[in-house]
């Protein structure tokens, strides 16, 4: 088996400034009130991804999801630990990262991919198919500032699955598109995962989960609280009451 994504004790904090301006500050301090807090995102998270797993990154909000998948993407740094991973990174880590909102949509397109490392030659070969899989149509020469959160996120999603990654992560990307397009996504993440490559998937829907991972990792208040088999994980979350059944049945029909 080959190592994919290696996350050694990593461990993130980050600072809450309850003052703004220099005036409350001041006011703050003569008041002898607390400037700033800071608190670990991430506390000492240890597990190992081989090559072709499909992992489930479950947790309740703010229990460090998309923290990790940040630094596992390399856009952050931890303050400690250490993060490997092996070959090329795609995926959608936060809508509209990485777009320019005065540019239109077409100019994004290779802009991003650009970030993404694709070449100007390869982004003009995969140019229609991305336009086609974002459905933007007429909006694809609007600007991209002016695109609702579904529409970014479409046109985020679509280059990033014509990158040729041997690593996808997706944090929560399907929370805001409409149901076809959701359907559209899970099937690509299901091609994605058949070829082999590695998938971090941040889902708070059990039935997508099932169906697309082989690994549950469940973050709590920043550490590990699990790691294991699928239905346990789901178990040990309690998501599998039913509340988010629009999703289940999302999951249950692609
Ligand atoms: N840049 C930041 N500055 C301060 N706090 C942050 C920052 N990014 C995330 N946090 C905090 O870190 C915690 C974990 O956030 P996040 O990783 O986004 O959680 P999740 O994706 O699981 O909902 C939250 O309490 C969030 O408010
Ligand atoms: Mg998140």
């Amino acid at each position: 088996m080959v190592e994919s994504i290696v996350v050694d004790d990593v461990t993130k904090s980050f600072t809450i400034r309850y003052h703004r301006t220099l005036k409350q500050m001041s006011v703050a301090a003569l008041r002898r009130q607390e400037l700033s807090n800071s608190f670990n995102a991430l506390d000492g998270v240890s597990f190992t991804i081989q090559q072709g797993e499909s992992v489930g990154l479950m947790g309740l909000n703010g229990s460090g999801k998309s923290t990790l998948l940040k630094i596992i993407n390399g856009v952050m740094k931890p303050d400690s630990g250490s993060v490997l991973t092996r070959g090329r990174i795609a995926g959608l880590i936060a809508t509209g990262a990485g777009f320019h909102p005065q540019l239109s949509g077409r100019e994004n397109v290779y802009l991003n991919a650009a970030i993404l490392g694709m070449s100007e030659a390869e982004t003009r070969r995969k140019f229609d198919d991305i336009v086609e899989f974002s459905e933007l149509g007429k909006h694809l020469d609007g600007q991209v500032g002016h695109y609702s959160s579904g529409q970014s996120a479409r046109l985020g999603f679509a280059i990033a699955i014509h990158v040729d990654s041997d690593i996808f992560l997706a944090d929560e990307v399907l929370a805001v598109g409409d149901r076809p397009f959701k359907r559209k996504c899970m099937q690509r993440m299901q091609e994605i995962r058949e070829s082999g490559r590695t998938l971090v998937y941040v889902s708070h829907a059990a039935a997508s989960v099932r169906k697309m991972c082989d690994r549950v990792i469940v973050l709590e208040s920043g550490r590990v609280g699990f790691d294991g088999d699928v239905d346990d994980g789901i178990r040990y979350v309690k998501y599998d009451d039913g509340d988010d059944t629009t999703d289940d049945e999302l999951g249950a029909d692609v």
